[in-house]
């Protein structure tokens, strides 16, 4: 169990946000201190005695006040980052007295990662699991997610059922504002292409709905401002940074097709022409580009096997610099389509082929409709030529994706 002011902390990190709910907790425990000081409150309810030895004493309380007041005043500098304000803090620990309550709160408020809005508490001295705390809801975690190259994804559920999911992102991986575009982009698409398209079938309370419709955005990066360990599959890992996001329900269909390799053959082609319309949508109506649409960032979110892709770690927005580059980096995505699609049906069906005809090129874009990308101001002329041009690109990727196997 946290002891008060710990719990006074976390309590607030509900109605406010951890920085200021610190601050408050904080000067709480400075003015106890003082209080008890000027002899306002009774020597012996100040924990009395522990095992023979008093717990407290005049000296340690003094040497503590004097602490606690400089973290609050590195706390209220306005023009100090938050990672210089952890690191200053975490100097400062030594200055208090070892298990106290003091100590214990600095603790906490170090193992907080948060946004304005939002807070992620790691398990270890507060709680004996880690926490997340937004729009005012408490999420405990659920399970991990996945294990990518950048970082480790966990699961937390609130008590009504609300879903997110934290990605803890390693150490020297992706920079602050790279995550923070990142977070941008997710939210943009899973507001178009989720919310707007899915949220009514998908979410069953109304209670769900309306804190859906009640939240502008739903992502965040969450900042630690000093490393933490996390654990993943691979032992433990150094993280600074956090992003939060709704988590995508459903299966990811690289395990879809490892798992049911009968069913993916019935129903691949509604899948890709899923996965194809979505890139639609996000070339034409958002102005993006998904960079990394392999099997593992590709989530089938219902039996009707509509998808949503997740991982906007590689995307662009179309802006005056890339849009030189514009069609080729729609084409790379539609490429990773065709790819897969391919290296997915051989690898289900167990029938291994190295290479890939022009007709079998031309066939898959008239299934999928690629025609919508063409035309004299489109990524090529025509599917006929686009397959011609791409055919060796195709191959050659098919080829890496063999060797894997
Ligand atoms: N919003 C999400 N909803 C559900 N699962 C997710 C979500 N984000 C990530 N995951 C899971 O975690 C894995 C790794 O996350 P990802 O964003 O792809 O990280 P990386 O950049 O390391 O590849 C994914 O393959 C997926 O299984
Ligand atoms: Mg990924």
């Amino acid at each position: 169990m946290p002891t008060k002011y710990t719990q006074q902390y976390l309590d607030n990190i509900l109605s406010y946000d951890a920085m200021n709910a610190f601050i408050e907790a904080a000067q709480n425990y400075v003015n106890a201190r003082i209080a008890w000081g000027e002899g306002k409150v009774p020597y012996g309810y100040r924990g009395g005695w522990s095992g023979f030895q008093f717990f407290f004493n005049r000296e340690t309380t003094k040497k503590n006040i004097i602490a606690m007041k400089k973290v609050l005043k590195i706390c209220k500098n306005s023009r100090t980052l938050l990672s210089a304000k952890k690191n200053r803090i975490r100097e400062l620990k030594t200055e208090f007295s070892e298990g106290g309550r003091g100590i214990e709160l600095v603790d906490a408020f170090l193992d907080t990662s948060f946004s304005e809005s939002s807070a992620y508490v790691a398990s270890g001295l507060n709680r004996s699991q880690s926490f997340i705390i937004t729009d005012s809801q408490f999420y405990k975690k659920r399970k991990a997610l996945g294990d990518g190259g950048f970082g480790h994804t966990d699961s937390f559920e609130s008590d009504n059922g609300n879903r997110l999911a934290i990605k803890h992102v390693f150490n020297g991986g992706n920079s602050k504002n790279a995550l923070e575009f990142e977070m941008k982009i997710f939210n943009r698409v899973y507001q178009n292409l989720y919310v707007g398209k899915f949220a009514s079938t998908q979410v069953q309370s109304s209670e769900q709905v309306s804190s859906l419709s009640r939240t502008k955005s739903y992502t965040s990066l969450l900042e630690s401002g000093r490393i933490r360990k996390i654990d993943t599959k691979f032992g433990k890992r150094d993280v600074v940074n956090s992003v939060l996001m709704p988590e995508i329900g459903g299966t990811s269909l690289k395990d879809f097709a490892s798992k049911n390799p009968k069913e993916f053959m019935v129903h691949s082609d509604d899948i890709f022409l899923n996965i194809f319309n979505f890139l639609h949508e996000l070339h034409f109506n958002l102005k993006m580009v998904h960079g990394d649409c392999h099997d593992d960032n590709v989530m089938i979110i219902d039996e009707f096997h509509n998808i949503f892709l997740i991982d906007y770690g590689e995307a662009e927005r179309m802006t005056y610099y890339n849009q030189m580059n514009w069609s080729a980096m729609m084409t790379a995505d539609l490429l990773m389509g065709l790819s897969y699609y391919i290296y997915l049906r051989q690898l289900c069906s167990g029938k291994v082929k190295k290479t890939v005809s022009r007709d079998q090129v031309e066939g898959l874009c008239k299934k999928f409709e690629l025609k919508r990308w063409m035309g004299s101001d489109g990524i090529c002329y025509d599917i006929a030529l686009f397959s011609y041009y791409q055919l060796s690109f195709i191959t050659k990727k098919l080829g890496y994706m063999q060797k894997d196997w």
